[in-house]
């Protein structure tokens, strides 16, 4: 009869790390195969999406399956290997953003998915920064919904948009030379959704080229595309800005381009005004 190991946790998400616990696991206890048994409640991400991941990331080894029931496991009581506290340690820190952690075929699902987009942004930028993010995704989210856009994608690139915000004058010096260095004569506010952009697309692994090209293009609102556009407007007409953009927003969830070029138009007439000054 095989000798099977359970290997309990709630894997939020699995990381190379917990593979490699699983892999000594066998050797250890001399195990044909070890079973991850994924907790259905208590993970940031859903139980369901915690386990296709486990599912994905497990997928290159002959020895690594994974059950949902205990009582699927055949023969006596099975070898356990339960998540250690230091194992869960590794799942935060991808759950923040560190992705270097995570097995490499998950990464474009994570960061596309969103599936941690909340505490990532939380934990990459500061409060205020936070809060205009899921003010500008909910926004974003509203119009795309309007016009019968993917509100899902609207909703993330609002999320991701001010993702760079955080990083310190050099590390923002060090991305941007290697990203647009013709672009050095942009003041250094604007800097950062390309170097959003590239983060987004080379560190997390993004493929999506329209959340992409939104992210980059959202602080100059250069991109026509439906969802650079729409972004823009919500980066610029969300609540927090503090400000009566209602009757922007309405036209935007009417317009998108007629909003588009208003608030173009408002723009350019306010940093005239402040280059007057
Ligand atoms: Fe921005
Ligand atoms: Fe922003």
């Amino acid at each position: 009869m095989k000798k099977i190991g359970i290997f309990r946790g709630l894997f939020d998400p699995i990381t190379a790390a917990h593979l490699e616990a699983a892999r000594h696991f066998r050797k250890k206890q001399r195990l044909d195969a070890v079973l991850f048994l994924c907790e259905k409640d208590g993970g940031i991400a859903d139980g369901l999406a915690r386990f296709l991941m486990v599912k994905k990331a497990i997928r290159p080894y002959r020895c690594l399956a994974i059950t949902e029931k205990l009582t699927a496991v055949m023969g006596k009581e099975p070898a356990v290997l339960n998540e250690s506290e230091q194992l869960k340690k590794k799942s935060e820190q991808v759950r923040k953003g560190d992705f270097s952690l995570l097995p490499a075929c998950l990464r474009r699902d994570a960061i596309e998915s969103g599936i941690y987009a909340d505490p990532l942004v939380r934990n990459m930028v500061n409060e205020h920064r936070y809060r205009h993010s899921l003010s500008v995704a909910s926004l974003s989210r509203d119009i795309a919904e309007a016009h019968h856009l993917d509100s899902r994608k609207a909703w993330l690139i609002g999320m991701y948009h001010d993702i760079a915000k955080g990083l310190s004058e050099q590390q923002t010096d060090d991305y941007i030379k290697i990203e647009k260095p013709y672009e050095f004569s942009y003041p250094q506010a604007v800097w950062h959704a390309w170097v959003g952009y590239y983060l987004l697309k080379h560190v997390y692994g993004m493929k999506d080229k329209e959340m992409l090209r939104a992210v980059r293009h959202h602080c100059l609102g250069d991109d026509g595309s439906p969802l650079g556009m729409i972004v823009y407007l919500a980066d610029k007409l969300e609540s927090g800005r503090g400000y009566d953009s209602s009757k922007e927003i309405e036209l935007a969830k009417k317009d998108l381009k007629a909003a588009f070029e208003l608030v173009h138009q408002q723009q350019a007439d306010f940093l005239a005004s402040k280059e007057k000054v």
